[in-house]
């Protein structure tokens, strides 16, 4: 390890220390965060522990949606950003004033949102969903027809697993979304006889071709408790860092070499102990927002 590295982590855990911060990273986060975090999740687990956390402050290891839902479920502890421009393309692909447009449209739909959102389009919405449980919340939720935000291709994913009607919004993540139907061809040829598992997030004709569709836990899990030794793998190339710390005497193998999500490589060591050193950037939530967008997060722990 390098001396500059050994400096950081020893800062990191006197400043961890004397903060009382707990470090969550999503699975997508670079090799050197996922080792110096507390807790390393796909978003539904991440949103849980910090919900959960004795700790004082959140250093959210993530997207700006990851951080500010963990500061609507835990509105009392500091919550930070390491990079205040880690921001998902996806979320921002819904804004509140055309959630309102869309349920004056479909006044008997019940609103469902991908836990990628901003604080304010959750507050205008019903329930959440993450992809480890939102087969299980649709299905559960009592509404019959539901507006699902902002990613269509997930939408999709569960329209095929419900009876329930679903209205699709017209918004993806690049990072999956430009995975194509030709590229899996590809993969398959490259590697055959390996197990393809790709998110949810992927085009419904990519989804299509895998073997398992599953969120970044499910995955995790899957890879685990397989018999399988190799897996293609359609999701962020982050991922594959901690498959392969999990599973040593398995391969893993990105689907493509685009899966890489910029907005989750802006966080590093470096930004992680000066966030922590300056206690900044703190993510707010307004109060009148964060309570409605609390309930909708609420009822997703309970439907789930
Ligand atoms: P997971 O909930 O599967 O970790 O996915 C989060 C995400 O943002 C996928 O792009």
């Amino acid at each position: 390890m390098e001396e500059n590295t050994i400096k950081l982590l020893n800062r990191l855990s006197e400043l961890k220390n004397e903060r009382n911060a707990v470090i969550l990273a999503h699975n997508y986060q670079i090799d050197e965060i996922q080792d110096c975090a507390d807790y390393v999740g796909d978003s539904f687990e991440l949103s849980k522990i910090a919900s959960e956390t004795e700790a004082q402050v959140i250093v959210f290891c993530g997207v700006h949606f990851m951080a500010e839902s963990a500061k609507i479920l835990a509105p009392e502890k500091t919550v930070l950003l390491p990079d205040i421009m880690a921001g998902c393309p996806l979320a921002d692909m819904a804004a509140p004033q055309k959630v309102r447009e869309m349920k004056k449209k479909h006044p008997r739909a019940a609103v469902a949102c991908y836990i990628n959102t901003t604080a304010a389009v959750k507050a205008e919405c019903d329930v959440c969903v993450t992809s480890a449980n939102a087969e299980k919340v649709i299905n559960n939720y009592p509404a019959d027809e539901f507006i699902f935000l902002p990613d269509q291709n997930l939408g999709s994913y569960i329209a095929g697993k419900t009876h329930k009607k679903i209205i699709l919004w017209e918004g993806y993540c690049i990072t999956h979304h430009r995975v194509t139907a030709e590229d899996a061809r590809k993969a398959r040829e490259a590697l055959p006889n390996t197990f393809m598992m790709v998110h949810p997030e992927c085009q419904p004709e990519v989804v299509e071709m895998a073997d398992a569709a599953l969120g970044t836990g499910g995955m995790l899990r899957c890879a685990r408790e397989s018999q399988e030794t190799r897996f293609i793998v359609g999701t962020e190339l982050g991922l594959i860092y901690r498959l392969k710390k999990e599973n040593p005497n398995k391969d893993f193998y990105l689907l493509s070499t685009n899966m890489i999500c910029p907005n989750m490589k802006f966080t590093n060591l470096q930004k992680v102990v000066r966030s922590l050193e300056e206690m900044s950037p703190q993510i707010e939530v307004p109060e009148d927002i964060r309570i409605k967008a609390k309930t909708c997060l609420d009822r997703m722990l309970q439907y789930s």
